[in-house]
């Protein structure tokens, strides 16, 4: 198969915010292909493809490419052989060249061979593990087209967003310099309580509303005030991998419960398995996106009552809801205080902006306020008032309508292109809602070999074993879609879809 090219490579770089649209055009090109070079996905000696045939490719003027070719040539990162193109000459320094996650070279058509870790084409030990976001290895960051997690934040309205700010670094309130006192910006809380009743169903006073920096720390907190050391913590299997070093990381016991279609479904023996904390994604389990039905929701709370456990409600992309009515929180049943609902911004606006939000059940409310001030001493009221204004104005409210257009479509053109994996005996699950869908395989398929042979290709997907608690019994890939440009998801989705029925035919012949 054709590997994809350096103008697609491009194409993708320059569809994140670190290439912004405001920026002029050559400027842009101009940096990501420094970037290129300098992270040695493109290595010194290798050969660039014509302005011509780029600018064609990128859909710029061949001005815009000389004119970023001639920055390069300026600034010594590439040469001109006269009558025979242009060629990387920068030399990295030796800790660089000795990195192993280097590409060679491109070929003639200027396709990207042995791509390293880092770059468009995966080696096959390529991290399919979700868990490796947690290592520093910088190729943990590389974004691909489907990598599961990533949002498109690149059409997130930083201009108005810098407006915002600008706006409050202008009135310089000095209260908004310190650290964030008694749960929050309370101009913040307000906007959160107000869009939760009416979205979420969520049966809360104001006062009740913690501002975190996201859902990663809310989960942290409810560890350290809600539990002991080695007490058990029921999680859905599979489960969300950060949710599960955090638990594990506070010394707590995993004690994993299946699911099925209508999510977290505790059996008579996990019952005898006494939980202090029961984590669960009711409106769309993750990775696998069933929504919890009434039932289990009224057996969950029923449970946690008798047991005087807590359950936490990880709510974290009910905003992306794409058919059907929304789903109503698991909190908004809760009559006896049990429940801890936790959201985030990061999906909305972006992951950097680390800011979420706790809702408590009263009685914890000023336990909470304290420990969040204790244990963790929060900021950036700053930015936290730019965000009321943000939801206050009705951005926000509009950024979401806009969003779930945009992904909307993306999810049926991956479903569109991915059907065919049904011949292979792969099973696509239906996807009404949230940023990432899952193929299902059968348990004797080995998913991780599908997920490197697909990364194989420049798609980064997940497999679902590594989102197992113990046995890795379900097989399967999780899919983003939120990332790839819609305009290029079919021919990726294509891609993929080839990628698994190739891998699957050979795993049943083998
Ligand atoms: C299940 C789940 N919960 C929460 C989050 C968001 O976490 P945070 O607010 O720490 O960025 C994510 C992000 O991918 C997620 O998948």
């Amino acid at each position: 198969m054709k590997q994809p090219v350096l103008s697609e490579w491009l194409l993708t770089q320059l569809s994140q915010s670190r290439f912004p649209a405001r920026m002029p055009n050559h400027r842009r090109v101009y940096e990501a292909i420094r970037r290129a070079i300098t992270e040695q996905v493109l290595p010194s000696g290798c050969r660039l493809p014509s302005t011509r045939s780029l600018a064609t490719d990128l859909g710029m003027s061949r001005n815009t490419v000389l004119t970023a070719f001639d920055q390069l040539l300026d600034e010594g990162y590439v040469a001109a052989r006269t009558g025979s193109g242009t060629y990387v000459a920068y030399n990295q320094p030796d800790e660089f060249s000795k990195n192993p996650n280097v590409i060679h070279s491109l070929n003639p058509e200027g396709n990207i061979i042995g791509l390293s870790r880092r770059g468009l084409i995966a080696s096959s030990t390529q991290n399919n593990h979700p868990s490796d976001h947690s290592s520093n290895h910088p190729s943990n960051h590389e974004v691909q087209p489907f990598t599961p997690g990533a949002d498109d934040y690149s059409k997130f309205p930083f201009e108005l967003w810098r407006r915002l700010l600008n706006r409050q670094w202008r009135m310089l309130d000095p209260a908004l310099l310190d650290s964030s006192h008694d749960g929050g910006y309370l101009p913040l809380r307000q906007s959160i309580a107000d869009y939760l009743r009416v979205s979420r169903a969520v049966n809360l006073k104001v006062d009740q509303v913690l501002i975190t920096s996201g859902t990663q720390q809310s989960i942290d907190l409810c560890a350290r005030l809600l539990t002991d050391h080695n007490d058990c913590v029921w999680v859905e299997n599979p489960c969300y991998w950060a949710a599960r070093r955090v638990l594990e990381a506070n010394g707590l016991q995993l004690h994993p419960v299946a699911v099925d279609n209508e999510g977290m479904a505790p059996t008579t023996q996990d019952f005898r398995v006494k939980p202090r904390l029961i984590y669960t994604t009711p409106s769309h389990q993750y990775p696998k996106g069933m929504v919890m039905s009434y039932g289990r929701r009224r057996l969950l709370l029923d449970y946690a009552q008798n047991q005087g456990a807590w359950i936490i409600e990880d709510d974290y992309d009910s905003e992306f809801r794409f058919e059907g009515r929304p789903i109503s929180s698991l909190q908004g049943m809760d009559q006896d205080g049990r429940v801890l609902y936790l959201g985030t911004f990061s999906k909305v606006m972006y992951p950097g902006i680390r800011l979420g939000y706790m809702v408590i059940p009263p009685q914890l409310v000023a336990p909470f306020k304290n420990g969040l001030y204790e244990l963790q001493r929060p900021g950036q009221v700053m930015i936290q008032a730019a965000l009321a204004d943000f939801i206050e104005e009705g951005h926000f409210a509009s950024h979401i309508r806009r969003m779930r257009q945009t992904y909307g479509e993306r999810r049926r053109l991956l479903q569109a292109a991915l059907a065919p994996v049904a011949n292979a005996g792969a099973r696509l699950s239906p996807v009404d809602s949230g940023l990432h869908l899952v193929v299902e395989f059968d348990s004797n398929v080995d998913d991780i070999r599908v997920a490197e042979m697909a990364a194989e290709k420049g798609l980064r997907v997940y497999a679902l074993s590594n989102y197992c608690v113990g046995a890795k019994q379900e097989k399967g890939l999780i899919i983003g879609y939120a990332y790839a440009a819609t305009e290029h998801i079919t021919h990726y989705g294509n891609i993929l879809a080839n990628v698994i029925q190739e891998s699957l035919r050979k795993q049943a012949l083998a």
